[in-house]
């Protein structure tokens, strides 16, 4: 169904990724921000979290993760047995490196009574300073098995936190990190965009600053934008998120009309990732070609960094009833 991808002296790439990927026992897992043509290549294409939930379930023997090296180092430390290959290790991200870990170990010293919630997007080192890790998806749900009135450092997204402490009431201490891609998006052209359809509802990621955030009709991760897109019964919908994502959105309802929240210049465009556009698909196949570049992780770090990964697991999934929010003692103390 897809269109051969042809370079690399003619290679059909598309064809030839499909043979590595038998011949090496390889799932390739993909974030909703990559590029069309990887994300029709993948075998699962997700959020943080069910990415997470693949690539510790995974009978594979090799993971090609496309997406950014904190993605593919939680692979790593959910699955250690396995080779975990990134198309471009220099694929980063603006919140990890806002949180530098020896700043947030200081950090944490300095606040004992705090438990540390810590989003996804950070180092493995990080992560092994963290008592529970969440993601978008599964932040509210953690939070609501925490007592009320618990002390909260929340790091590295100040906007993250900001939005789920006026969410829950919780007064949670925000590390001043944010990501630069729904940080770009301007106010003004927003207001503009949605004079112009008016009754389009808007879906928002809760990465963006509030001023972004007082205008969407649903705020969520990456799948749950999507599935709003999906079954709302508007046909055009405002997308603030990173727009590789509309891919999937046009695939699966074509007769929809999906527009990218603008930026400054009124142009979406200055909203792609540029640490996920690092990836492509000729590094993909030197990945599952060389099984390089690889995740490495020191052995301690990444037993440090899996337990409070293991935390937001159990958490996500656990049985909580509405009765239940807020009564459970501080998981795991
Ligand atoms: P999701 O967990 O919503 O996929 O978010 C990942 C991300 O990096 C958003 O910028
Ligand atoms: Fe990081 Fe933002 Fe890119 Fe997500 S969109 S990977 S948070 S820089």
């Amino acid at each position: 169904m897809n269109a051969p991808v042809q370079s690399l002296a003619g290679l059909d790439l598309h064809a030839e990724i499909d043979r590595l990927r038998k011949a090496r026992n390889a799932v390739i897992l993909a974030h909703y921000y990559q590029e069309p043509a990887i994300q029709d290549l993948a075998d699962f294409v997700g959020d943080s979290l069910d990415l997470s939930r693949k690539a510790a379930d995974t009978p594979a023997d090799v993971i090609a993760f496309c997406g950014v090296r904190f993605m593919a180092e939680v692979a790593k430390i959910l699955s250690p047995e396995k080779i975990v290959v990134l198309p471009d290790m220099a694929a980063g991200c603006s919140l990890e490196d806002s949180c530098p870990p020896e700043q947030f170990a200081r950090f944490r010293a300095a606040h004992p009574d705090h438990l540390s919630i810590t989003y996804i997007n950070c180092s493995a080192a990080v992560k092994a300073h963290s008592d529970i890790i969440c993601t978008s998806s599964s932040a509210e749900k953690i939070l609501s098995q925490l007592p009320i009135d618990q002390k909260i450092i929340f790091a590295p997204d100040k906007n993250l936190g900001a939005y789920f402490n006026r969410k829950t009431g919780r007064d949670m201490l925000l590390w001043p990190g944010a990501c630069i891609v729904h940080e770009a998006f301007s106010e003004t052209e927003l207001l503009k965009l949605k004079a112009r359809y008016p009754g389009a509802p808007v879906a928002a990621h809760p990465e963006c600053p509030a001023y972004i955030l007082d205008h969407a009709d649903e705020v969520g991760s990456t799948r749950a934008i999507l599935d709003f897109a999906l079954s709302s019964p508007a046909q055009t919908i405002i997308v603030a998120t990173e727009p590789h994502i509309i891919h999937q959105m046009e695939k699966a309802a074509p007769h929809k009309h999906f527009i990218g929240a603008p930026g400054a210049d009124g142009n979406c465009n200055c909203n792609m990732c540029p640490y996920m556009a690092m990836n492509s698909i000729e590094k993909l196949y030197f990945a599952l070609r060389d099984l390089t570049p690889r995740i490495e992780l020191d052995e301690e770090t990444r037993l440090s960094a899996k337990r409070p990964l293991d935390r937001m697991l159990e958490m996500a999934s656990a049985n909580v009833g509405q009765g239940d929010l807020g009564a459970k003692p501080v998981a795991g103390d």
